[in-house]
């Protein structure tokens, strides 16, 4: 089996994209005239053209005001079945989603609207497509902890329908500190925890999202090779890192995939997995960003697997399920 063919046919998890950023330029344009809200472009393909950006916050500038219009709980619904068969085509068999509810609530959006149409297409994505799914709530880390626990306590009547909480947003100037608290009472809800942490913000916010929030993963993470002592940290505890490699190139924190760290980290041990972030603002879903470190980087077959191997231990799903997973994939290769 060729590369390609390998990639294509390995059964993979996805644990770190936002249901948002999956949010195509056709789509979005259907949602916006159903809706009758008024978007600044004309067609599909000026929406496209005005995907620049070249570091975090231009990117979030753009992927902020596309979700604006999402209303009914239909929208959040058709946007996460859209995903759903991305997934399908990629054989993506289980995946984790972020949801970011306050940039829904804060627009007159109920928390319920947003979560019920997420939680019935991953019913659906169950029953239709074999596709098991979590749902994790984000925190917006621009915004304050008190907006954090506002949103958490609209989530607790719900938490048996959301496995966990995470952080993202702006990073650099909202360290993961400010948020101890509301996490600490997630953590006390039972509630699994993640956070975005080194991805253009320092290695320190990594050790705080350990040591702090007490994370059992931390979404994204490759700026802790600056630091060797959070490297062995990471290595030692088998700290799951969530990688998104195009993501990573679009927003400049690599300049070229071929310096991409990915291998590296793996090579030296750390638990890092592929995922994609915010694929239809970053040129790709799960296999292109397989494809693309595979060719940058010349993958070879062992990491390949070691790579969705990793992707389902690092998982929410029981260990059973793990264990049929890796096997199937020990069946392929
Ligand atoms: N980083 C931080 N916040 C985000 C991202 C990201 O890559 N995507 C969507 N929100
Ligand atoms: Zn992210």
């Amino acid at each position: 089996m060729d590369r390609t063919a390998l990639i294509r046919a390995l059964p993979k998890a996805e644990l770190h994209v936002h249901i948002e950023g999956t949010f195509e330029p056709e789509l979005m344009f259907a949602i916006a005239q159903r809706n009758q809200i008024e978007i600044p472009y004309k067609s599909v393909e000026e929406v496209k053209q005005a995907y620049h950006f070249h570091n975090l916050q231009s990117f979030l500038d753009i992927y902020y005001a596309g979700a604006h219009v999402l209303i009914q709980e239909q929208d959040f619904y058709d946007l996460a079945w859209a995903y759903f068969e991305k997934c399908h085509a990629d054989h993506v068999v289980h995946t984790e989603i972020f949801f970011d509810p306050q940039t829904h609530t804060d627009r007159g959006v109920a928390f319920e609207t947003v979560l019920n149409g997420l939680k019935r297409a991953c019913d659906d994505a169950k029953a239709r497509l074999d596709i098991s799914s979590h749902l994790i709530l984000c925190f917006l880390r621009h915004l304050s902890e008190e907006a954090a626990f506002a949103t958490l306590e609209q989530a607790l009547p719900y938490k048996d329908q959301i496995i966990g909480v995470g952080l993202d947003s702006s990073e650099v100037g909202h360290p993961p500190s400010g948020f101890e608290r509301v996490f600490a009472r997630a953590r006390a809800e039972g509630l699994l925890v993640v956070a975005h942490a080194g991805e253009e913000g320092p290695a320190e916010y990594v050790w705080e999202a350990l040591d702090l929030l007490k994370v059992n993963r931390i979404d994204h993470g490759v700026r802790s090779e600056e630091d060797p002592e959070l490297m062995q940290r990471l290595i030692a505890e088998k700290m799951p890192l969530t990688v998104c490699p195009l993501s990573n190139l679009k927003l400049r924190v690599v300049d070229d995939m071929a310096q991409h760290n990915i291998q590296r980290l793996l090579q030296q041990g750390v638990h890092v997995t592929v995922n994609s972030d915010d694929p239809s603002y970053f040129g790709g879903y799960m296999n292109d960003n397989f494809f693309a470190i595979a060719d940058a980087l010349d993958l070879s077959t062992d990491e390949l697997k070691q790579l969705v191997k990793n992707s389902f231990e690092a998982s929410f799903i029981s260990d059973a399920e793990k264990q049929k997973w890796i096997r199937q994939i020990d069946a392929i290769v």
